[in-house]
Protein backbone atom coordinates (compact mmCIF):
# COMPACT_ATOMS: atom_id res chain seq x y z
CA UNK A 1 0.00 0.00 0.00
CA UNK A 2 2.06 3.37 -0.93
CA UNK A 3 1.43 6.39 1.44
CA UNK A 4 -0.91 8.90 0.63
CA UNK A 5 -0.20 11.80 -1.39
CA UNK A 6 0.06 15.41 -0.09
CA UNK A 7 2.59 16.95 -2.81
CA UNK A 8 2.29 16.61 -6.28
CA UNK A 9 4.59 18.27 -9.36
CA UNK A 10 3.54 18.53 -12.86
CA UNK A 11 5.56 18.84 -15.66
CA UNK A 12 5.43 19.80 -19.32
CA UNK A 13 7.48 18.40 -22.19
CA UNK A 14 8.44 18.35 -25.98
CA UNK A 15 6.67 20.74 -27.99
CA UNK A 16 3.87 22.59 -26.67
CA UNK A 17 0.15 21.94 -27.69
CA UNK A 18 -2.65 23.38 -27.09
CA UNK A 19 -4.45 22.38 -24.07
CA UNK A 20 -1.43 21.73 -21.95
CA UNK A 21 -3.10 24.48 -19.67
CA UNK A 22 -6.45 22.99 -19.65
CA UNK A 23 -4.57 20.09 -17.89
CA UNK A 24 -2.49 21.62 -15.67
CA UNK A 25 -5.63 23.64 -14.58
CA UNK A 26 -7.55 20.62 -14.24
CA UNK A 27 -4.76 18.63 -12.01
CA UNK A 28 -4.12 21.77 -9.76
CA UNK A 29 -8.63 21.88 -9.53
CA UNK A 30 -8.97 18.15 -8.86
CA UNK A 31 -5.70 17.80 -6.35
CA UNK A 32 -6.95 20.49 -4.39
CA UNK A 33 -9.90 18.87 -3.94
CA UNK A 34 -7.98 16.22 -2.09
CA UNK A 35 -6.39 18.30 -0.46
CA UNK A 36 -3.25 17.75 -1.87
CA UNK A 37 -0.79 20.69 -2.92
CA UNK A 38 0.54 20.99 -6.38
CA UNK A 39 4.21 22.41 -7.77
CA UNK A 40 5.36 23.30 -11.13
CA UNK A 41 8.21 22.70 -12.46
CA UNK A 42 9.43 25.12 -14.98
CA UNK A 43 10.64 24.26 -18.64
CA UNK A 44 10.66 20.75 -18.51
CA UNK A 45 12.94 19.14 -15.93
CA UNK A 46 14.99 21.82 -16.98
CA UNK A 47 14.22 23.41 -13.66
CA UNK A 48 14.98 20.89 -11.38
CA UNK A 49 18.37 20.66 -13.46
CA UNK A 50 19.24 23.80 -13.59
CA UNK A 51 17.10 25.37 -10.35
CA UNK A 52 19.93 27.91 -10.12
CA UNK A 53 18.90 29.63 -12.89
CA UNK A 54 15.26 29.81 -11.63
CA UNK A 55 14.21 32.52 -8.88
CA UNK A 56 11.81 30.08 -6.99
CA UNK A 57 14.55 27.40 -7.39
CA UNK A 58 13.28 25.12 -10.02
CA UNK A 59 9.42 24.23 -8.83
CA UNK A 60 6.72 26.81 -7.98
CA UNK A 61 3.43 26.44 -6.06
CA UNK A 62 0.42 26.01 -7.96
CA UNK A 63 -2.94 26.53 -6.59
CA UNK A 64 -6.25 27.76 -8.04
CA UNK A 65 -5.65 30.89 -8.36
CA UNK A 66 -2.80 30.53 -10.29
CA UNK A 67 -4.80 28.70 -12.75
CA UNK A 68 -7.78 30.69 -12.53
CA UNK A 69 -8.36 31.20 -16.48
CA UNK A 70 -5.77 29.63 -18.30
CA UNK A 71 -8.23 26.67 -19.68
CA UNK A 72 -8.43 28.64 -23.38
CA UNK A 73 -5.00 29.15 -23.55
CA UNK A 74 -2.27 28.25 -25.78
CA UNK A 75 0.77 27.06 -24.86
CA UNK A 76 2.05 26.05 -21.10
CA UNK A 77 2.35 28.45 -17.91
CA UNK A 78 5.17 26.03 -17.08
CA UNK A 79 7.18 26.69 -20.19
CA UNK A 80 9.15 23.43 -21.95
CA UNK A 81 11.56 22.18 -23.53
CA UNK A 82 12.74 19.06 -26.25
CA UNK A 83 16.26 20.35 -25.01
CA UNK A 84 16.13 18.85 -21.49
CA UNK A 85 15.90 15.13 -21.85
CA UNK A 86 17.43 13.63 -18.08
CA UNK A 87 18.09 10.44 -19.45
CA UNK A 88 20.37 12.01 -22.21
CA UNK A 89 21.71 15.23 -20.90
CA UNK A 90 24.57 16.82 -23.19
CA UNK A 91 27.42 17.61 -20.89
CA UNK A 92 30.77 19.02 -22.16
CA UNK A 93 33.39 17.30 -21.30
CA UNK A 94 37.33 18.92 -21.21
CA UNK A 95 38.53 17.60 -24.35
CA UNK A 96 35.03 20.13 -25.57
CA UNK A 97 33.54 17.05 -26.96
CA UNK A 98 29.86 16.87 -26.16
CA UNK A 99 28.75 13.56 -23.89
CA UNK A 100 25.46 11.53 -23.07
CA UNK A 101 24.79 11.48 -19.63
CA UNK A 102 22.05 10.30 -17.81
CA UNK A 103 20.99 12.85 -14.55
CA UNK A 104 17.40 11.28 -14.19
CA UNK A 105 18.46 10.17 -10.04
CA UNK A 106 18.73 13.73 -9.92
CA UNK A 107 15.15 14.34 -10.67
CA UNK A 108 14.76 11.57 -7.86
CA UNK A 109 16.55 13.13 -4.91
CA UNK A 110 15.06 16.55 -5.84
CA UNK A 111 11.76 15.08 -5.62
CA UNK A 112 12.77 13.69 -2.05
CA UNK A 113 14.25 16.92 -0.65
CA UNK A 114 11.22 18.73 -1.37
CA UNK A 115 8.94 16.02 -0.41
CA UNK A 116 7.17 15.77 -3.59
CA UNK A 117 5.20 12.38 -3.63
CA UNK A 118 4.32 12.31 -6.97
CA UNK A 119 4.67 13.28 -10.61
CA UNK A 120 2.43 13.89 -13.38
CA UNK A 121 4.13 14.40 -16.67
CA UNK A 122 2.61 16.13 -19.39
CA UNK A 123 4.20 15.14 -22.73
CA UNK A 124 4.59 13.36 -25.60
CA UNK A 125 6.81 10.14 -26.55
CA UNK A 126 9.63 11.57 -24.90
CA UNK A 127 8.57 12.73 -22.12
CA UNK A 128 6.83 9.71 -21.46
CA UNK A 129 9.86 7.50 -22.03
CA UNK A 130 11.00 9.44 -19.19
CA UNK A 131 8.70 9.11 -16.92
CA UNK A 132 8.72 5.50 -17.29
CA UNK A 133 12.39 5.56 -16.31
CA UNK A 134 11.41 7.73 -13.34
CA UNK A 135 9.15 5.51 -12.31
CA UNK A 136 11.29 2.16 -12.60
CA UNK A 137 13.58 4.30 -10.05
CA UNK A 138 10.71 4.39 -7.61
CA UNK A 139 9.14 7.71 -8.46
CA UNK A 140 5.34 7.72 -8.42
CA UNK A 141 4.51 9.10 -11.76
CA UNK A 142 1.08 9.50 -14.14
CA UNK A 143 2.05 10.39 -17.54
CA UNK A 144 -0.50 12.66 -19.81
CA UNK A 145 -0.55 12.13 -24.24
CA UNK A 146 -0.13 14.91 -25.98
CA UNK A 147 1.06 16.31 -29.04
CA UNK A 148 -0.24 17.84 -32.02
CA UNK A 149 1.16 14.89 -34.00
CA UNK A 150 -0.92 12.33 -32.57
CA UNK A 151 1.42 9.70 -32.85
CA UNK A 152 1.54 7.91 -29.55
CA UNK A 153 0.12 4.74 -29.30
CA UNK A 154 -2.54 2.80 -26.73
CA UNK A 155 -4.79 6.46 -26.79
CA UNK A 156 -7.18 6.95 -29.71
CA UNK A 157 -5.94 10.44 -29.86
CA UNK A 158 -3.60 13.29 -28.23
CA UNK A 159 -4.83 16.12 -26.79
CA UNK A 160 -3.47 19.52 -28.90
CA UNK A 161 -4.68 16.75 -32.34
CA UNK A 162 -7.90 18.44 -32.66
CA UNK A 163 -6.83 22.28 -32.42
CA UNK A 164 -3.67 21.54 -35.28
CA UNK A 165 -6.23 19.44 -37.61
CA UNK A 166 -8.97 22.39 -37.42
CA UNK A 167 -6.57 25.11 -37.80
CA UNK A 168 -4.56 23.25 -40.54
CA UNK A 169 -8.38 22.79 -42.75
CA UNK A 170 -9.34 26.34 -42.00
CA UNK A 171 -5.60 27.78 -43.74
CA UNK A 172 -6.81 25.26 -46.40
CA UNK A 173 -9.95 26.67 -46.90
CA UNK A 174 -8.44 29.90 -47.10
CA UNK A 175 -5.64 28.56 -49.82
CA UNK A 176 -8.56 27.00 -52.23
CA UNK A 177 -9.72 30.44 -53.52
CA UNK A 178 -7.01 31.93 -53.80
CA UNK A 179 -5.41 28.62 -55.57
CA UNK A 180 -8.12 28.95 -57.75
CA UNK A 181 -8.22 32.36 -58.71
CA UNK A 182 -4.59 32.17 -60.18
CA UNK A 183 -4.90 28.96 -61.50
CA UNK A 184 -2.17 27.90 -59.34
CA UNK A 185 -0.98 24.82 -57.50
CA UNK A 186 -0.31 25.36 -53.94
CA UNK A 187 1.93 23.41 -51.73
CA UNK A 188 0.78 22.97 -47.93
CA UNK A 189 3.61 21.82 -45.30
CA UNK A 190 2.44 20.45 -42.12
CA UNK A 191 4.27 19.01 -39.02
CA UNK A 192 3.75 15.55 -37.43
CA UNK A 193 7.14 13.82 -37.40
CA UNK A 194 7.08 10.89 -38.96
CA UNK A 195 3.11 10.22 -39.03
CA UNK A 196 0.84 11.63 -41.27
CA UNK A 197 -1.93 12.16 -39.16
CA UNK A 198 -2.52 16.16 -39.16
CA UNK A 199 -2.31 15.67 -43.26
CA UNK A 200 -4.44 13.12 -43.84
CA UNK A 201 -7.70 14.52 -41.52
CA UNK A 202 -7.07 17.87 -42.24
CA UNK A 203 -6.42 17.08 -45.94
CA UNK A 204 -9.05 14.98 -46.20
CA UNK A 205 -11.33 18.12 -44.15
CA UNK A 206 -10.26 20.79 -46.22
CA UNK A 207 -10.59 18.99 -50.00
CA UNK A 208 -6.40 18.75 -50.60
CA UNK A 209 -6.24 17.18 -54.19
CA UNK A 210 -2.91 15.29 -53.09
CA UNK A 211 -1.62 14.73 -49.53
CA UNK A 212 1.77 13.24 -49.01
CA UNK A 213 2.51 11.53 -45.79
CA UNK A 214 5.29 9.36 -44.58
CA UNK A 215 3.22 6.15 -44.50
CA UNK A 216 3.05 6.24 -47.94
CA UNK A 217 6.10 7.08 -49.79
CA UNK A 218 5.30 8.91 -52.93
CA UNK A 219 5.96 8.87 -56.74
CA UNK A 220 5.78 12.42 -58.02
CA UNK A 221 4.75 11.69 -61.57
CA UNK A 222 1.28 10.63 -59.73
CA UNK A 223 1.01 13.57 -58.45
CA UNK A 224 1.83 15.14 -61.29
CA UNK A 225 -0.69 13.49 -62.99
CA UNK A 226 -3.25 14.28 -61.08
CA UNK A 227 -2.55 17.80 -61.70
CA UNK A 228 -3.02 17.49 -65.03
CA UNK A 229 -5.84 15.67 -65.04
CA UNK A 230 -7.71 18.22 -63.06
CA UNK A 231 -7.00 20.77 -65.58
CA UNK A 232 -8.24 18.83 -68.47
CA UNK A 233 -11.39 18.67 -66.58
CA UNK A 234 -11.05 22.91 -66.57
CA UNK A 235 -10.06 22.31 -62.92
CA UNK A 236 -7.19 24.37 -62.85
CA UNK A 237 -5.84 24.84 -59.85
CA UNK A 238 -4.55 21.98 -57.36
CA UNK A 239 -3.90 21.31 -53.40
CA UNK A 240 -1.59 19.60 -52.53
CA UNK A 241 -0.99 18.66 -48.67
CA UNK A 242 2.68 17.21 -47.45
CA UNK A 243 3.74 16.06 -43.97
CA UNK A 244 7.17 17.30 -43.27
CA UNK A 245 8.07 13.52 -42.49
CA UNK A 246 6.97 12.58 -46.16
CA UNK A 247 9.50 11.04 -48.56
CA UNK A 248 9.64 10.10 -52.20
CA UNK A 249 9.92 6.24 -52.85
CA UNK A 250 13.61 6.98 -54.50
CA UNK A 251 14.70 9.51 -51.89
CA UNK A 252 14.82 10.77 -48.34
CA UNK A 253 12.87 12.75 -45.69
CA UNK A 254 13.95 16.80 -45.57
CA UNK A 255 16.00 17.19 -42.02
CA UNK A 256 16.61 20.79 -41.24
CA UNK A 257 19.22 19.89 -38.63
CA UNK A 258 20.61 16.38 -37.60
CA UNK A 259 19.90 15.07 -34.24
CA UNK A 260 21.84 15.62 -31.84
CA UNK A 261 22.59 14.45 -28.09
CA UNK A 262 19.46 14.98 -26.26
CA UNK A 263 17.46 16.62 -29.13
CA UNK A 264 15.63 14.60 -31.96
CA UNK A 265 16.41 15.97 -35.59
CA UNK A 266 14.59 18.83 -36.88
CA UNK A 267 11.84 17.84 -40.38
CA UNK A 268 10.95 20.46 -43.20
CA UNK A 269 11.48 21.21 -46.34
CA UNK A 270 9.52 18.41 -48.63
CA UNK A 271 7.25 21.60 -49.22
CA UNK A 272 9.77 23.54 -51.58
CA UNK A 273 11.68 20.67 -52.61
CA UNK A 274 8.11 18.96 -54.16
CA UNK A 275 7.07 22.67 -55.47
CA UNK A 276 10.21 23.01 -57.46
CA UNK A 277 9.60 19.64 -58.88
CA UNK A 278 5.32 20.38 -59.62
CA UNK A 279 6.50 23.20 -61.12
CA UNK A 280 8.88 22.14 -64.08
CA UNK A 281 6.91 19.41 -64.69
CA UNK A 282 3.34 21.00 -64.77
CA UNK A 283 4.39 24.20 -66.61
CA UNK A 284 1.80 25.70 -63.83
CA UNK A 285 2.76 28.70 -61.33
CA UNK A 286 3.50 27.12 -57.90
CA UNK A 287 3.39 28.04 -53.75
CA UNK A 288 4.32 26.76 -51.03
CA UNK A 289 2.74 27.62 -47.40
CA UNK A 290 4.67 26.03 -44.37
CA UNK A 291 2.33 25.55 -41.46
CA UNK A 292 4.89 24.99 -39.03
CA UNK A 293 4.81 26.38 -35.45
CA UNK A 294 1.75 28.10 -36.09
CA UNK A 295 -0.37 24.52 -35.58
CA UNK A 296 0.61 24.33 -32.20
CA UNK A 297 -0.25 27.84 -30.95
CA UNK A 298 -4.11 29.48 -30.40
CA UNK A 299 -6.53 28.28 -28.15
CA UNK A 300 -7.41 24.35 -27.60
CA UNK A 301 -10.85 23.35 -29.71
CA UNK A 302 -13.39 22.46 -26.87
CA UNK A 303 -12.25 18.75 -28.29
CA UNK A 304 -8.97 19.63 -26.96
CA UNK A 305 -10.41 21.31 -23.74
CA UNK A 306 -12.49 18.40 -22.81
CA UNK A 307 -9.81 16.00 -23.38
CA UNK A 308 -6.97 17.32 -21.56
CA UNK A 309 -9.55 18.17 -18.71
CA UNK A 310 -10.77 14.23 -19.02
CA UNK A 311 -7.24 13.23 -18.60
CA UNK A 312 -5.96 15.98 -16.26
CA UNK A 313 -8.84 14.51 -13.40
CA UNK A 314 -8.01 11.09 -14.70
CA UNK A 315 -4.34 11.32 -13.54
CA UNK A 316 -5.33 12.68 -10.10
CA UNK A 317 -7.58 9.59 -9.68
CA UNK A 318 -5.04 7.31 -11.05
CA UNK A 319 -2.48 8.71 -8.19
CA UNK A 320 -5.76 8.72 -5.55
CA UNK A 321 -6.05 5.08 -6.52
CA UNK A 322 -2.04 3.98 -5.71
CA UNK A 323 -1.71 3.81 -9.44
CA UNK A 324 1.95 4.45 -11.08
CA UNK A 325 3.78 4.08 -13.87
CA UNK A 326 0.56 4.16 -16.23
CA UNK A 327 -0.75 6.88 -19.12
CA UNK A 328 -4.28 7.72 -18.84
CA UNK A 329 -5.64 7.72 -22.62
CA UNK A 330 -8.77 7.42 -24.90
CA UNK A 331 -10.68 4.64 -25.09
CA UNK A 332 -14.09 5.74 -26.69
CA UNK A 333 -16.31 6.53 -24.57
CA UNK A 334 -14.09 6.23 -21.50
CA UNK A 335 -10.88 7.48 -20.37
CA UNK A 336 -8.35 4.19 -19.05
CA UNK A 337 -4.87 3.62 -18.06
CA UNK A 338 -2.03 1.87 -19.94
CA UNK A 339 1.69 1.15 -18.63
CA UNK A 340 3.70 3.84 -19.57
CA UNK A 341 5.97 0.34 -20.70
CA UNK A 342 3.51 -0.15 -23.14
CA UNK A 343 3.58 3.52 -24.95
CA UNK A 344 7.45 4.47 -24.13
CA UNK A 345 9.29 4.10 -27.73
CA UNK A 346 6.39 3.30 -29.70
CA UNK A 347 5.25 5.55 -32.60
CA UNK A 348 1.60 5.05 -34.08
CA UNK A 349 1.48 6.19 -37.74
CA UNK A 350 -1.19 5.96 -40.12
CA UNK A 351 -2.58 2.42 -40.75
CA UNK A 352 -2.48 1.60 -44.34
CA UNK A 353 -5.95 0.12 -43.84
CA UNK A 354 -7.71 2.90 -42.09
CA UNK A 355 -10.95 3.77 -43.02
CA UNK A 356 -10.24 7.40 -43.19
CA UNK A 357 -7.29 6.81 -45.80
CA UNK A 358 -9.88 4.71 -47.86
CA UNK A 359 -12.37 7.92 -47.38
CA UNK A 360 -9.32 9.96 -49.23
CA UNK A 361 -9.17 7.50 -51.98
CA UNK A 362 -12.74 7.32 -52.13
CA UNK A 363 -12.98 10.73 -53.14
CA UNK A 364 -10.53 11.24 -55.75
CA UNK A 365 -7.39 12.21 -53.23
CA UNK A 366 -4.51 11.38 -54.83
CA UNK A 367 -1.58 9.93 -52.15
CA UNK A 368 1.38 9.10 -54.49
CA UNK A 369 0.95 5.73 -55.07
O1 LIG B 1 6.19 16.98 -31.97
C1 LIG B 1 5.59 18.18 -32.25
C2 LIG B 1 6.31 18.90 -33.31
O2 LIG B 1 5.54 20.02 -33.53
C3 LIG B 1 6.59 18.12 -34.61
O3 LIG B 1 5.46 18.02 -35.41
C4 LIG B 1 7.71 18.91 -35.20
O4 LIG B 1 8.50 18.12 -36.05
C5 LIG B 1 8.48 19.32 -34.01
O5 LIG B 1 7.59 19.35 -32.92
C6 LIG B 1 9.13 20.67 -34.16
O6 LIG B 1 9.88 20.94 -33.02
P1 LIG B 1 10.69 22.31 -32.77
O7 LIG B 1 9.77 23.18 -31.97
O8 LIG B 1 11.89 21.88 -32.03
O9 LIG B 1 10.97 22.92 -34.10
Amino acid sequence: MSSPIRRIAICTGGGDAPGLNAVIRSVVIAAENRGWECYGIHDGFNGILFRERYPEGGVFRLTRATVRGIGPLGGTILGSTNKGDPLHFPVQMPDGTMRDTDRSDEILEYFAMKELDALVSIGGDGSLTIANALHKKGLRVVGVPKTIDNDLDKTFTTFGFDSAVSFATECLDRLHSTAESHHRVMVVEVMGRYAGWIALHSGIAGGSHAILIPEIPFDLDKVVAKIRSRDTQGRMYSIVLVAEGAEPIHGHREVLAPAEIGHAERLGGIGERIAKVLGEQTGKDVRVVVLGHLLRGGSPTAFDRLAAMRFGTAAVRALEEGQSGVMVALAFPNVNYVALEEVAGRMKGVPLDCDTLQTGRDVGICFGD
